[in-house]
Order: C-alpha cells, then sequence, then structure tokens
C-alpha cells in the first residue's frame, strides 16, 4: 500500500473535546506512543467519539475525518466514531473497564468472587462488539478503494475489530499493538469460554501482534496453546491459526525524548518549577501515574509512612508529591480507589505532619507541564506498579531530571526489562523492601546516583517511536514478501 495513509485505529485518541470547545490532548501512555507518529507522517487516526462534546464535533464533521490542531502545536488528522451511547458505556465501563483491564493486570480478585452475569455477558455482546463493529466499519471506509491497505489497530479495547475487518478485506494487512500486559493463560479461565474464544479469534485475524515484552509476547503463545489447542512456535514467535501464521513480536515503546525536552523548555514548565523550589524541603519523591488500581498508590504511601516511621531523622526533611490524574471515574472500582487514596494520604499526613510542614502533597489532576517541572527536581522517582504494560513515566523522568534522581522500579512493570540495571528494583508487594528502597536512595552516593541517572538517560534516548513504527513496519514489509522470521 505505497502511498496510502497509514490507518491507526484505537478507542482513545490523540484529541478530546471540553465543554468550552477547548481541545485537549488524549491521556496515557498509548496516544502519549502514537501522537509523534501521527502527527509526522501521513497516516489517519480512528478513534471512539469518548465524550458529549467530541459527539458533537464528530457529528458536525459527519462522522467524516477533520484536521485537529492543539493548542500546543500537534495536528492529526481524525475520525471521531460516535457509538449509541448505551453501547458505550458497556464497553468502557462494564466490559474493557474493568474487566479486561483487571484480568490483564492481575487484578481479578478471585476470592471475593466477581460475579459474571447476564449483565456481563451483555456488556461484551451489545456493548464491546457493538464497539468494535462501529470502528470496524470506519476502518473498512478509509481503505476502500486501497490495494492490500495496511491497518494497525491498538489496545485492549479493539480485539474483536480485526476478525470484522479480515471478513470483508482478506487482502488487508492487520497489525495490532497491545500495549498491556498479557497474563498467563488460567488468568483467561475467569472469561466465559464462547466469550473468550471470541476475543481469541478477532485477535488471530491478525497478521502481526506486537507487545512491549518478551513476557507478554512468550504469554501470549502459551495462551494460544492452551486455551486455544493451536501449534505456537515459542522460538520464531509464530502461531498457527487455518493455514496462516500470526507473528507475535515483541517491540518495546521508547519515549520521544525531544518533545518531552520541548515541554521540559516551555515557560509555563518554569512557572511550576518555581513553585515547587520555593516550597521544597531537602528531599523530593515524586510520582505520576494515572489514578489506577495497578499502579498500586496505597501501598506506595504506606511505603513512606513506614519510612518515616523507621527513620524519624527525615522528618520535615522529605516531601512526597503524588500527581495523580483521576481516570475512569465511571467505573465503581476506580472512584472508590480515589477515596481510598485521599482517606491514606489524611492519615499519613495526620500521622507525621507538623504545623509547617505537609509530608504528602496530593495533585489529582493531569497536568503535562507540572508533571515535567516535578521530573526535572525529583530526588526519587517512585514507580512501583503492581503490574504494567510498559510504564512511560520510568522514562520520562530520568530524561529531563536534573538532580541525580534514583528511580525506583518495581520489576512487573515493561519498562523494568530495559531500565531494571540502573533502578533500584522492588517488589511491588514489599512494603518494606519499598521502605527500605526509599531509604537507599535518600542516602546514595552523589556518584552512585548520578552512574545511573546517566545509565538510564542513555537507554532512555537510544530509540523514539519512530523508530518504535519503523521496526514494526519492517515486520509487516517482511511479512507482506513472505520473507522467514
Ligand atoms: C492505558 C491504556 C490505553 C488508555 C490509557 C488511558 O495506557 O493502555 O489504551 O488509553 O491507559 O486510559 P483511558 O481509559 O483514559 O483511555
Amino acid at each position: 500500500a505505497e502511498g496510502a495513509p497509514l490507518v491507526l485505529v484505537s478507542n482513545r485518541g490523540p484529541v478530546t473535546f471540553q465543554e468550552d470547545g477547548e481541545v485537549k490532548r488524549g491521556g496515557g501512555g498509548l496516544v502519549t506512543a502514537l501522537t509523534g507518529l501521527a502527527s509526522h507522517r501521513d497516516a489517519i487516526w480512528i478513534a471512539s467519539a469518548m465524550t458529549e462534546q467530541d459527539i458533537a464535533v464528530s457529528d458536525e464533521h459527519g462522522g467524516r475525518p477533520f484536521t485537529a490542531e492543539l493548542p500546543d502545536g500537534g495536528s492529526y488528522k481524525v475520525r471521531l466514531v460516535a457509538s449509541d451511547p448505551g453501547a458505550y458505556d458497556r464497553f468502557y465501563n462494564v466490559f474493557a473497564n474493568p474487566m479486561l483491564w483487571f484480568i490483564q493486570h492481575y487484578l481479578w480478585d478471585l476470592s471475593n468472587a466477581p460475579d459474571i452475569r447476564r449483565e456481563e455477558v451483555e456488556a461484551f455482546e451489545f456493548g464491546y462488539n457493538v464497539v468494535n463493529e462501529d470502528l470496524a466499519r470506519a476502518v473498512l471506509e478509509e481503505i476502500d478503494g486501497q490495494e492490500e491497505p495496511v491497518v494497525m489497530a491498538h489496545d485492549y479495547h479493539l480485539y474483536t475489530l480485526p476478525g470484522l475487518v479480515r471478513r470483508e478485506r482478506p487482502d488487508a494487512f492487520l497489525h495490532h499493538f497491545i500495549h498491556i500486559p498479557w497474563t498467563q493463560p488460567d488468568t483467561w479461565r475467569v472469561l466465559p469460554t464462547r466469550i473468550r474464544r471470541e476475543i481469541y479469534e478477532g485477535l488471530l485475524a491478525n497478521d502481526i501482534i506486537g507487545f512491549h515484552t518478551r513476557s507478554y509476547q512468550r504469554n501470549f503463545l502459551q495462551c494460544c496453546r492452551d486455551l486455544m489447542d493451536l501449534e505456537v512456535d515459542f522460538e520464531r514467535g509464530i502461531v498457527f491459526w487455518h493455514e496462516h501464521e500470526v507473528w507475535v513480536r515483541a517491540y518495546p515503546l521508547p519515549i520521544d525524548a525531544d518533545a518531552t525536552r520541548a515541554v521540559a523548555r516551555r515557560p509555563r514548565t518554569a512557572e511550576f518549577e518555581g513553585e515547587l523550589l520555593r516550597r521544597r524541603r531537602e528531599h523530593l519523591i515524586l510520582r505520576v501515574d494515572r489514578a489506577d488500581l495497578s499502579k498500586n498508590v496505597l501501598r506506595g504511601f504506606t511505603a513512606f509512612d513506614v519510612f518515616l516511621e523507621q527513620h524519624p531523622e527525615f522528618r520535615e526533611r522529605v516531601t512526597f508529591v503524588a500527581q495523580l490524574m483521576p481516570s475512569r471515574t465511571d467505573v465503581p472500582e476506580y472512584a472508590e480507589y480515589l477515596e481510598r487514596i485521599e482517606a491514606v494520604v489524611a492519615v499519613v499526613n495526620h500521622r507525621h505532619g507538623t504545623p509547617d510542614w505537609m509530608p504528602i502533597h496530593l495533585k489529582l489532576r493531569d497536568d503535562l507541564e507540572e508533571a515535567v517541572a516535578a521530573y526535572k527536581n525529583y530526588d526519587v522517582l517512585l514507580v512501583n506498579a503492581m503490574f504494567d504494560g510498559m510504564n512511560l513515566v520510568a522514562k520520562e523522568g530520568p530524561l529531563v531530571n536534573e538532580r541525580a534522581g534514583v528511580s525506583i522500579l518495581s520489576e512487573n512493570t515493561g519498562a523494568h526489562e530495559e531500565l531494571g540495571e540502573f533502578a533500584l528494583s522492588v517488589n511491588p508487594f514489599d512494603i518494606q523492601e519499598l521502605a527500605d528502597s526509599i531509604h537507599a536512595a535518600l542516602t546514595m552516593s552523589p556518584e552512585e546516583r548520578k552512574r545511573r541517572l546517566e545509565g538510564l538517560k542513555g537507554i532512555v534516548t537510544q530509540r523514539d517511536p519512530g523508530d518504535w513504527i519503523d521496526e514494526q513496519l519492517a515486520d509487516i514489509r517482511k511479512k507482506e514478501r513472505g520473507d522467514g522470521t
């Protein structure tokens, strides 16, 4: 498909429209990964209209593609697809989050008997599948008339879309990148068998399926063997499915270093820095996350509590800044999680705080400049997710940090496969180990801190999202030509 625009499709798009008509950047790792690509290459990005304003804008354009400009300069050719609001609610708030997200982060609490009843099954049939059909239809329209088009689908929202596109377009090249972990076979057994089959069959209509790490790749191959009874080749990363080969590959996502450095230079970032510096104590511990259960925010605060208890000499000398962006708040588990976060912060601040020192500063907002200002100034960056597909904060923080800051990094993040050597690795469930790591980081020699930060900076600048996409396009071409693996 030389010359034809690249067709990207995901649930979350690069832009979302606010009530006052303002355009905002979409949040999360997927959008960060694709924005550079979509603004620098000839690409069309098909995404769901997620808010009422998105739907209004989509309607204004008759559901057709249009160009959206962001205030900070990005420009994207997008097509926002408005699904029936009831179906969308079931898709997003009942099936994709929490069910799929929870399963794929090992958050599904078996002891607490999460029931699957008619509501959940219907959320798949009349929610998940409806949104997948709507997006598939938009994809089919965009590739109409193209010979052997290439479609790149993203993430766990779209597992059944590839099967739908394949049915109409056997000639299309279908590539799917999954931004979250792929868990071990038994975790999938909680889904009704028929739904599980539909998900795997949908996915196996792809030509290539990409993951962030080798371990997710391996888990996926194992699932295909154990749950679908298929022949797989672990060495070459292939699933054999109805006479055709599905390539299963790992392409770890890099950050866009230039873009992040540019944010670091913005005047608004400097304003936040000034404020941070005026208020800072000797040491600053930082975390930046979506307020998501997988990020393990509560255990992070508990570990800080234990640390202050066991090392009282650090009281009044260290502040923990937690910038958490509220996320998926219509899902009850997420709304409740925010409340629990606020409660734990209140307890820790009450227990250790003094009239002129508040141990934890909780900032519940999504503000890129504010986050980057803090990246430049932390002494310790805490990334303690229980499980996380990649985690880009672990890469962006060290890139712009100017204080020889130390990274504490959960061994269950995708980023750990690349950065583990230069971070303090932690088991995210071990609160004492985390408290000890905070102490180790704050007492580490300046030379050692510097050595580690330089190591991290070296790794995160080796590749960029352009390379990431090129690696995938190279495999697409290889497979199109029928070259080996
Ligand atoms: C993760 C997922 C993305 C998602 C993002 C934000 O990074 O992998 O697919 O877009 O979280 O979540 P949201 O539900 O707000 O799109």
